[in-house]
């Protein structure tokens, strides 16, 4: 399939935006200063591979973050175990997300996956790897080519 253009000049910090790239749903999401501190701030422990070693992501978004640049976060908006969508729950403590301290991400609602905002996988959820994140790269500081 073709690459796909987003353009994220009217992004938020803190919103998220989908575009379809080879019939799949990719999350373009702005993550503000206190989004990205969230993020780092979990614990390795909660998480089932916190420093991106299976191949889910190109080689330029590693770190915890998993992106080019820290506030933007490029994923595949399908859950890693049986293929939902996981529903956006960026703020702490959401409700319906199974644990009490959430520190803001992704949940599936199929069977009770949890992605943090940089869609990382956490432990003991049924998916066994984090969210994919696509080959991508900036054109411009506003336009993003997926693909
Ligand atoms: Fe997401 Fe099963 S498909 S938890």
């Amino acid at each position: 399939g073709a690459p796909v253009k987003a353009d994220i000049s009217k992004l938020e910090p803190g919103q998220r935006m989908v575009v379809e790239w080879r019939g799949r749903p990719v999350w373009i999401l702005d993550r503000s200063t206190e989004m990205i501190q969230r993020t780092k701030a979990l614990s390795a422990d909660r998480l089932a591979d916190p420093d991106s070693s299976k191949p889910q992501q190109p080689d330029y978004a590693q770190g915890p973050l998993r992106s080019i640049r820290p506030e933007i976060g490029v994923f595949i908006g399908i859950c890693t175990h049986l293929g939902c969508s996981p529903l956006f729950r960026p703020e702490p403590n959401a409700e319906g997300v199974g644990v009490d301290d959430w520190p803001g991400g992704f949940f599936c609602p199929c069977h009770g996956s949890r992605f943090d905002l940089a869609g990382r996988v956490f432990r003991n959820v049924p998916a066994p790897l984090n969210l994919e994140v696509p080959p991508y790269y900036f054109e411009s500081d506003a336009v993003i080519v997926v693909g």
